[in-house]
C-alpha cells in the first residue's frame, strides 16, 4: 500500500484503505478499482490523495496510530460540538472528554515509536480532521516527553479544543479563500481568547487544557499571539500543542495547496526551533516523524528508484527500501531487490519523488 496524489493514478490500481464521508459512512471499500468515474468523485469531495494497492507497493503496510472508526467518531463529535457552540453557545464537555479517553486508550496501549502524520481528508472535514490529528500527535509527543497520563490527557483535550474559539467567528471569515486583510487577521487572532473564555468557568476542564487553548499561538521569541509571551512564560502544554498544530497545517494544508513534503516540514521545524518552537520539544517531535513514509517513492544516490518498505526508528533517514527501477539503464528489478540502508552505508536517499511511477517506467 502507498499514498499517492490523485494525479498519479493511471487506472490500474485499487483502493488500499476505505474512504468514509464526514458522517462516518463508508463511501468506498478498499479493493475497489480506481476507474476514472471514481477518481472524479474523489476530486469532487476535495480529496487530493489516497492509499492505493499496486504492484510496486505489494506487501507494504502503512500503519496509523488510530483506527479509522475511532478517528471518524472523534471527527463527528468535534464537528457536532463546534456546530452546537456556534448556534447555541453551549458545549457538551463530557462528550469531548469521552473522545479523548477513547483516543488515549487506543494510542497508549502500545509503544509509540513513530507517527504517520499524513491524512486523507475531504474538503468539508478539514477543520475537524485537523483537531483530531493534532490531538493524536500531542498524545504521542507528550507520552514521549514522559508526562503523566493525567497531563497527557489534559493536553490531548487542549489539542482537540484548541481552535474551538473559531466556532464563534463569522463563517465568512473562516471560509474565506483569499488572503485575509489586516482587520480580518486581527479578528481571526482572537480565537485563542474566545476559546479560553468558553472554557474558563467550566469546573470539569483541567487548568492545563484551558491554558493550552489560550497560548497555542504563542511563539518562544515573543512574536506569537494573543499575549506575545516568550519562552518559559508559555505553558509547556501550549509549547507542545504549537509544534503539533503547525506541523499538521504544514503537511495537510487546508485547501490541499502548498502542502509541504515531510522533509520540508521537518526542515521548517528545525529552522524555527528556538525561535517559534521550544527547541527541546521540537527536537523530540522530529525524532518521531518518519522523514520518508512507508510506501514513499524515493531516488537513491546510486540513481535507482525504490519504495520505502519499513522505517528504522533509530535513524529515520535510513529505512529499508525495495529497488524497482533504474531510469538510466531502464532496468526493472524483481521484488527481492531489498536494500537495508541501515547497513548499506554507501547508498543514501536523495529525495522523495512525487511521480506517476507507471508512466515513468513505460516511457
Ligand atoms: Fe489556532
Amino acid at each position: 500500500m502507498r499514498l499517492v496524489g490523485l494525479d498519479q493514478i493511471n487506472g490500474t490500481e485499487v483502493l488500499g484503505k476505505p474512504i468514509y464521508d464526514i458522517d462516518g459512512r463508508r463511501l468506498l471499500n478498499s479493493g475497489v478499482s480506481l476507474r476514472p468515474a471514481i477518481i472524479q468523485k474523489l476530486y469532487e469531495k476535495g480529496i487530493s490523495s489516497i492509499y492505493i494497492d499496486d504492484d510496486i507497493s505489494e506487501g507494504i503496510e502503512v500503519n496509523s496510530l488510530l483506527r479509522e472508526e475511532t478517528k471518524n467518531h472523534a471527527k463527528l463529535i468535534v464537528r457536532e460540538e463546534m456546530h452546537r457552540l456556534s448556534h447555541k453557545s453551549t458545549l457538551d464537555y463530557s462528550r469531548l472528554a469521552g473522545v479523548v479517553d477513547s483516543i488515549l486508550e487506543e494510542i497508549l496501549s502500545r509503544k509509540i515509536e513513530m507517527i504517520n502524520v499524513k491524512d486523507v481528508r475531504m474538503q468539508d472535514e478539514q477543520t475537524f480532521a485537523h483537531c483530531v490529528n493534532v490531538c493524536v500527535m500531542s498524545i504521542a509527543l507528550s507520552a514521549r516527553l514522559s508526562l503523566t497520563v493525567q497531563k497527557v490527557k489534559s493536553i490531548a483535550l487542549g489539542a482537540l479544543l484548541h481552535d474551538i474559539g473559531k466556532a464563534l467567528l463569522p463563517p465568512s471569515l473562516l471560509n474565506k479563500t483569499d488572503a485575509l486583510t489586516e482587520s480580518e487577521m486581527t479578528e481571526m487572532k482572537k480565537h485563542p481568547i474566545i476559546g479560553y473564555n468558553l472554557l474558563k468557568d467550566n469546573a470539569d476542564t483541567p487548568a492545563t487544557t484551558k491554558v493550552a487553548v489560550l497560548m497555542h499561538h504563542e511563539h518562544v521569541n515573543g512574536t506569537g499571539y494573543p499575549m506575545n509571551l516568550t519562552s518559559d512564560k508559555i505553558h509547556y502544554s501550549a509549547r507542545i500543542l504549537t509544534v503539533c498544530d503547525e506541523f499538521d497545517t504544514a503537511i495537510n494544508d487546508k485547501k490541499n495547496e502548498n502542502v509541504l513534503r515531510t522533509t520540508d516540514a521537518v526542515e521548517y521545524l528545525i529552522g524555527a526551533s528556538g525561535h517559534i518552537f521550544d527547541k527541546s520539544i521540537a527536537e523530540e517531535f522530529i525524532k518521531m516523524i518518519p522523514i520518508y513514509n512507508e510506501g514513499s517513492i524515493v531516488l537513491l544516490s546510486n540513481g535507482i528508484i525504490a519504495i520505502v518498505v519499513k522505517n528504522n526508528p533509530v535513524n529515520l533517514t535510513r529505512p529499508i527500501v525495495r529497488a524497482f527501477y533504474n531510469p538510466k539503464t531502464k532496468t526493472k528489478y524483481s521484488k527481492v531487490h531489498i536494500i537495508d540502508l541501515r547497513t548499506e552505508l554507501s547508498i543514501k536517499i536523495l529525495r522523495e519523488l512525487k511521480v506517476n511511477v507507471n508512466e515513468m517506467i513505460d516511457s
